[in-house]
Parts: structure tokens; sequence; C-alpha cells
């Protein structure tokens, strides 16, 4: 029998990361060894397919609206080398979308790395095999050694968002067009550019941006639906003022609604004490302080995405959680703790957790279940 492909979609129809929750959720880091952890801790996430599946199919038991991984190629030495082994996005993202029926999918693109036309129609795949579930995370590249290993050179930064630029408008036409074009630019030259099939989203699969930089959250609130910011202060008029200033560049700018996500790390105790204590043994205990100080040292470098003097102050919080706003406590306090966030602007949440599996689990059956009943997954 022959089976017509999935009709073309209003994007907002087909991928949950545009519904209206008051607060959406998604997993961050589930690709890679460790996870957003940098410890020597027991039981902390190995990357294997059914690991990976496994959380994967909690979330989409949770209705979470964003499974996100990382675009990483090399990992940051240390200790314990975390996010060395690890699975590549784009493929990971299609197994993944062929095996869960609700959450959004997500893959990353380094501009450098990954030519438009092989992005543009990688990311088609994924949208027909998750009918429509997709969405494209463009990143710039701020980890020399990775860009180092391709051979590739590290453009200054401001000229990695122009190539992305660049990059994105050769994605959408190819995406959009049907008529063949041909591109001539600072970075790319295309002759005859054709992509078919389209995407199934209207009118293109959703995009994402994590830049933090000023030039990289102009790139963000200027193309992208779902914009991340990596927290810098935890105070809540501060953290609040920071959401708002994406969000208002967005309209003010652009005339644009953006959905503003982060991230949080789940550490969960029967009682506080329990909670803090187990954060305390796998950070400063167990904790990677040579990786972590590899990791900050190369942002410190080469990415502009924290003000000068703000990175060290965060250090134990990369390793706790990749810089993830930190919610340590019993289950009720991180169910208020994430309506702390949602009350500071933010529409999404990426979690993560310093043993995922468990974690994710006891989250499923025991925390979600509150978070649920305190109103906060109903749409608005
Ligand atoms: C949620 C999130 C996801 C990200 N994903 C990646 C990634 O997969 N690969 C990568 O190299 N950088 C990733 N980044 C880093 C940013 O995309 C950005 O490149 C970095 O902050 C440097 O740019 P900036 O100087 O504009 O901040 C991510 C950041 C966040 C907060």
């Amino acid at each position: 029998m022959m089976v017509k492909s999935k009709m073309a979609a209003d994007r907002r129809e087909s991928n949950p990361a545009f519904n209206n929750r008051r607060l959406k959720l998604g997993t961050f880091q589930t690709n890679l060894d460790s996870g957003c952890v940098m410890s020597d801790l027991d039981g902390r996430l190995e990357i294997t397919w059914p690991n990976t599946l496994q959380l994967a199919k909690y979330a989409d038991e949770m209705e979470f609206e964003a499974i996100v991984p990382v675009a990483r190629w090399r990992g940051f030495g240390g200790k314990v080398n975390p996010q060395g082994p690890g699975f590549e996005t784009y493929t990971w993202a299609a197994g993944l979308g062929a095996s869960t029926g609700y959450s959004g999918i997500t893959s990353t693109s380094h501009v450098s790395l990954n030519h438009p036309i092989i992005a543009a129609k990688q990311s088609t795949v994924i949208d027909h095999i998750s009918s429509g579930r997709y969405t494209l995370n463009i990143v710039c590249g701020w980890n020399k050694p990775e860009i180092d290993m391709f051979g590739t050179e590290l453009l200054p930064h401001d000229d990695r968002y122009d190539m992305a630029e660049e990059w994105l408008e050769i994605v959408k036409r190819l995406w959009t067009e049907d008529e063949e074009f041909d591109h001539e630019g600072r970075y790319y030259k295309i002759q005859k550019g054709y992509l078919q099939p389209k995407p199934i989203q209207k009118p293109y699969p959703a995009l994402m941006n994590a830049g933090g930089s000023d030039r990289g959250r102009h790139f963000a609130c200027k193309n992208c639906d779902m914009v991340y910011l990596g927290p810098r202060s935890f105070e809540f008029d501060a953290f609040k003022a920071h959401v708002d200033s994406y969000r208002n560049l967005a309209r003010e700018e652009y005339g644009r609604e953006i959905r503003v996500w982060t991230l949080a790390c789940v550490v969960q105790g029967e009682t506080e004490q329990e909670a803090k204590e187990f954060h305390d043994y796998y950070v400063n205990e167990k904790g990677d302080w040579g990786a972590a100080t590899n990791v900050l040292d190369t942002i410190g470098i080469n990415a502009k995405t924290f003000p000068s003097g703000v990175l060290e102050g965060l250090k134990s919080h990369f390793i706790a959680g990749w810089g993830g706003y930190p919610l340590i406590g019993t289950k009720d306090q991180i169910v208020d703790g994430l309506h702390t966030l949602s009350r500071m602007g933010l529409d999404g949440v990426l979690l993560s957790w310093p043993r995922y599996l468990d974690g994710m689990k006891q989250f499923r059956d025991v925390t979600y279940p509150l978070l649920k009943q305190s109103g906060l997954r109903d749409m608005r």
C-alpha cells in the first residue's frame, strides 16, 4: 500500500514547543556521557542507546516539550573527561524521533561544521520522522579544541554570527522555496539550490539559539523561536531582568514574540538537608574541578556569554549542572522552585539531574504529579 507523507502542518499544531503550557519542560544533554554534570559520581549518565532512549521515554511520558542535546565533538579532560563520549545530534534525534510520540526533538548544528544544505536536508528528514516535532538549534562554536580538531578556523566572535545569518538564510530558502536558486555571499556559494521534500512544519521547523553575548542575543531574538539563556545570577530580580531583556529586545527591535527558556538542575532529597548534603558530596567531594576549569577557561576566551568577573563564581554550578538554576530540596521545594522560574517570566526550563536515570524516574513518579496538581503544566 502506498502511504502518503503527512500533510503540511502549521508548526504550532505539530511541535509541542509552541504549546501554551504555563511552564514548558525539557531535558538537556542526554546525548552525552555525564550529561550536564562534571563529577566522579557513581551512577552518572553513561552514554548508551538504551540509556538515552529511556530518558527520552520518560520525557515523552511527561509530555516534555523539548529533548535538547549538545553538539560536542570532544570532552573537557580533567579526571573523568565529561562530555567526551557522546552521540552526534542529528542521528541521535532521528532515532529518538522514531521512538517517541509527543516530545519535541532537537538537533544542533555548528554553523562552521555543518554545511547548510546538509543541515537543511537532515533536519527535514527528522521533521518527517517525528511528524513535525523537530527544532533546529544553531550554535556558532566556542570550544576551540573541537573546532581545531576539524582543521577549521574559529572565526572572530561576531563574524561567527555573520556567518550564521548567511547560513540560516540558505537553510530557510531550501526549506521554503520551490524554485531552484543561486546564492553567492561572503561565506557560501550555492548553485541551483534544491531541496525536496520540504519539512512537515510550515513555514519551516522551529529554530533555537542560546547566544549570550550582545551579538548572540541579537541573532537569537531576530531569528529564533526559542531563545535559551544561561543564568548569570540566581537572584530573582536580576534573573527576571535578564529574561525580560531578551523578550523586550525581540519585541522592540525585531517586532517578534519569542519563547525564553533556561536550564535548571534538580537535586531532590527526602529532606532539604539530605538534598544539600548530596549536592555538597557530588560537587565538592567528587566534582571534576580540573574539567570545570578547562570549560570556563575556554568559555572565557572564546565566548562572550557572561560579563567579566561572573564566570569564576559559577564554577560550582557548572560542576553541578552546566550552570543551571539549582533546584535543591524536597519534592515540594523542587515544585516551588519551578514556580519561581515561571514567575521570572520563563516559558520553559531544560532539566538535568546528577544521576539522570534515577533522578528522572523519581521526577516522573513523585515530583511531576505534584507539579501537575499545582497547575504549572496547565494550558494558559
Ligand atoms: C541550552 C543551550 C544549548 C547550547 N548548545 C550548544 C551546543 O550544542 N554546542 C555548543 O558548542 N554550544 C552550545 N551552547 C552555547 C551557545 O550556543 C553559544 O554558542 C555560546 O554561549 C557562545 O556564544 P555567545 O558568546 O554569543 O554567548 C548552548 C548553550 C545553551 C544555554
